[in-house]
């Protein structure tokens, strides 16, 4: 009874993915999946926290059924501080090229770079007649200069201050609305920006009826506890950090300095209290980690444990690395991929904001 009944149900998708003339294969997409959406800002090659906290996390959400994902390089919020156009660049190809080593698949996921997207910006610009100016006042990126200008006994609060930073929350807002996402996993420093664009749609809304999606976000909460060689959470700021994909007689060369304490080799050790193994679990089977923790409670030699997670990473990220590595060797791959992406993505964004634009008295009349 129920599997005909499936059946009937998928007959009815395919008779429906067949027939494209009037719905969009976007939009039947739209339809049956939930959006999944969410923007990486380039800084690089990413560091083993961002993969575990955010890339991994992200991608695997991004492999369910359930979702149409789309992920994007959000290259003009770099701009906000990078001013160097080879920086730039470069910052995008590697992050981009490590998404795509990690295994996002350009064909199941959209993935551009929102530089691409003209109509975001067209958009950010439609939002910022709906924010009030209070609202971004009170935006952290914002209020961390102004307190960094004040407790350097500067005259001008906003000293340094563009409004590419001031307004940053809005192009984050437009990222998120253009694509009427459903759900935004963000890492715990951006949850104020979903509020924001929260609030955005809904004073739009109010105004306009429903046409924009409130958007909610799934918290990546892991992402703060990934400790770096020092035990502090892994951060490139601490220059604490492990690069993804250092050859890997240099990654074996990092992980040997990550801290210790001087307990002698044959001293049991507790396994939940060491940086090794809390690394090592997340690289490693389930099998591998608890043969590791047996060992650690027999004693064992902190250069023994750390030879063991160099072995278990570079297992898992000897490949994403040569993937890596073949990308930023041509980088016309990417280009490719990404026109691909932008393509898709702006065929889903420009109705979008042709309706917007209508709904706010744009345009002739019809
Ligand atoms: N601001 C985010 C960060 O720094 C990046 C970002 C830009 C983003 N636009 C987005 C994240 C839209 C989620 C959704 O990490």
């Amino acid at each position: 009874m129920l599997s005909s009944s499936l059946e009937k149900y998928a007959d009815y998708l395919r008779e429906l993915w067949a027939c494209q003339s009037s719905l969009g294969k976007a939009k039947l997409i739209a339809m049956i999946k939930k959006t999944l959406l969410t923007g990486v800002k380039p800084t690089g090659m990413p560091h083993i926290g961002n993969y575990l906290g955010a890339i991994r996390p992200a991608l695997q959400l991004s492999h369910q059924p359930q979702y149409q994902a789309l992920l994007f390089i959000a290259d003009y919020h770099s701009l906000t501080h990078v001013h160097r156009a080879e920086e730039l660049r470069s910052m995008t190809y590697e992050v981009a090229a490590s998404w795509l080593a990690c295994g996002l698949n350009p064909d199941q996921s959209l993935f551009y770079r929102q530089s691409d997207i003209p109509e975001i910006f067209e958009l950010s610009w439609i939002l910022s007649c709906f924010s009030p100016k209070g609202l971004l006042n009170r935006a952290h990126a914002y209020k961390a200069k102004l307190q960094e200008n004040q407790e350097a006994g500067r005259s001008d609060p906003d000293y340094g201050v563009n409004m590419g930073l001031f307004t940053y929350p809005l192009l984050m807002a437009a990222d998120i609305l253009m694509f009427s996402a459903d759900q935004v996993p963000v890492g715990e420093d951006q949850v104020q920006h979903l509020e924001i664009a929260r609030d955005i749609a809904q004073k739009f809304n109010n105004n306009y009826g429903p046409l924009l999606k409130v958007p909610e976000f799934l918290v990546q909460k892991d992402s703060k506890l990934v400790p770096g060689l020092d035990g502090r959470k892994m951060s490139k700021s601490y220059g604490n950090h492990i690069p993804l994909f250092l050859p890997a007689p240099k990654l074996r060369k990092l992980v040997m300095k990550i801290k210790t304490d001087s307990s002698p080799p044959e001293a049991p050790k507790d396994p939940n209290d060491s940086l090794i193994f809390s690394l090592f679990k997340e690289f490693a089977s389930m099998e591998e980690t608890e043969a590791l923790a047996a060992h650690y409670r027999r004693g064992i030699s902190w250069g023994e444990a750390k030879e063991a997670l160099f072995q278990a990473m570079d297992k898992v990220l000897a490949e994403p690395r040569r993937h890596y590595e073949e990308l930023m060797a041509d980088t016309q791959t990417m280009d490719c991929l990404l026109e691909q992406g932008a393509q898709r993505a702006r065929a889903i964004a420009r109705p979008q904001l042709d309706e917007l634009r209508r709904a706010i008295g744009l345009g002739a009349m019809v």
